[in-house]
C-alpha cells in the first residue's frame, strides 16, 4: 500500500477483517446480486469505457458487470478484501484479471492517465473527515468526463453513532445529508439522478450475521452470557442509516 501524504487512511482492525471473511463465506454471488439494483445498468448510457470502484471490497457493482464491455478495476487499501473480490470472480467463472486490482492509496497518480465512465464510492466518505472527504471528491473530478457517473453511499446524519463526539480516533468520522452531498457535487457541475435515504431496522438475516460476527469477535475470552449481552446492546441501538446518490457529470 502507497500511503497519501494528504488525505487519511482507514486501515482495518481486526475485528473488521473477520467481518469481511464471514460476509464472504456467509453471501455468495448469487444471493448478493439477486437483490441488487445496479445504477449504471439504469443510467449510464454507453456499453463501453472504464469503470472504477475505489475502497471496492468484494465490489458488488464490478461484479454484476463482469459480463460487460467496460474495463473493471478496483481499488482497496486492504489486500484481504481485493483477495476475496478474486475469489469471487472466479466463483461467477469468470478468469480473475477479468478485474484490473490495485492496492494503492486512492487517489493515485497512476490512474492519472485514465477517464472513468463510472466511479464507484460506497461505504467511504464516513471514514473521513467531511473537510477530507471534499477534499478526496475534488481529486477524483479530474477522473470524469462529462456523462461519468458517481455512485456513492455514505452514513447519514441520522446514523445511530452521529450525536457522538468525533474525535481523530473515531471509527466514522463524519455524516451526510442531503446538503453535503449537493455541496461536495454542485448543480453547477453534476445532475443528480437519484438520492435515496434510507432508515430502516436490519433485516433478520443481517441480524443474524451481525450476531454471529460478534460470537466469533468474543469467543475466546467472552461467555455466552457476556456475549449475548455485548449483542443485545449492539442491536439495540444499531440501524440501517444511509444515503444513496447518483450523480453525473455535466
Ligand atoms: C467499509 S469498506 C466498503 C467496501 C465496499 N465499497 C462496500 O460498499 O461494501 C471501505 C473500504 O475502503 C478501503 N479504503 C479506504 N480508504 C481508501 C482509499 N483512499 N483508497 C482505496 N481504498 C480505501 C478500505 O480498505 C475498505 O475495504
Amino acid at each position: 500500500m502507497i500511503k497519501s501524504d494528504t488525505l487519511p487512511v482507514m486501515l482495518m482492525d481486526d475485528n473488521m477483517k473477520l467481518h469481511w471473511k464471514l460476509h464472504f463465506e456467509e453471501f455468495p454471488n448469487e444471493k448478493l446480486l439477486k437483490a441488487f439494483d445496479n445504477p449504471i445498468k439504469s443510467y449510464l448510457n454507453t456499453k463501453s469505457g472504464n469503470i472504477l470502484d475505489i475502497g471496492s471490497g468484494q465490489s458488488l457493482y464490478l461484479l454484476d458487470m463482469l459480463e460487460s464491455q467496460f474495463n473493471l478495476f478496483a481499488v482497496d487499501i486492504e489486500k484481504s478484501q481485493l483477495d476475496y473480490l478474486k475469489e469471487r470472480v472466479k466463483q461467477a467463472g469468470f478468469d480473475e484479471s477479468r478485474i484490473t486490482y490495485s492496492t494503492e492509496y486512492f487517489p493515485s497518480p497512476n490512474f492519472d492517465n485514465y477517464i472513468f465512465q463510472a466511479i464507484i464510492i460506497s461505504d467511504l466518505l464516513h471514514f473521513f473527515k467531511k473537510s477530507d472527504a471534499h477534499a478526496f471528491v475534488t481529486q477524483i473530478k479530474k477522473y470524469c468526463i462529462a456523462g461519468t457517473l458517481i455512485i456513492g453511499k455514505v452514513h447519514s446524519t441520522n446514523h445511530f453513532v452521529s450525536q457522538e463526539e468525533i474525535t481523530p480516533d473515531s471509527y466514522f468520522k463524519s455524516f451526510y445529508d442531503k446538503d453535503d452531498i449537493l455541496a461536495m457535487f454542485p448543480e453547477s457541475e453534476f445532475k443528480l439522478l437519484s438520492f435515496i435515504q434510507e432508515d430502516s431496522e436490519f433485516t433478520l438475516e443481517i441480524t443474524e450475521f451481525i450476531k454471529y460476527w460478534i460470537h466469533e469477535v468474543l469467543k475466546e475470552d467472552h461467555t455466552t452470557h457476556q456475549i449475548k449481552l455485548i449483542e443485545k446492546d449492539y442491536l439495540e441501538d444499531s440501524r440501517e442509516n444511509f444515503i444513496k446518490f447518483v450523480v453525473m457529470k455535466k
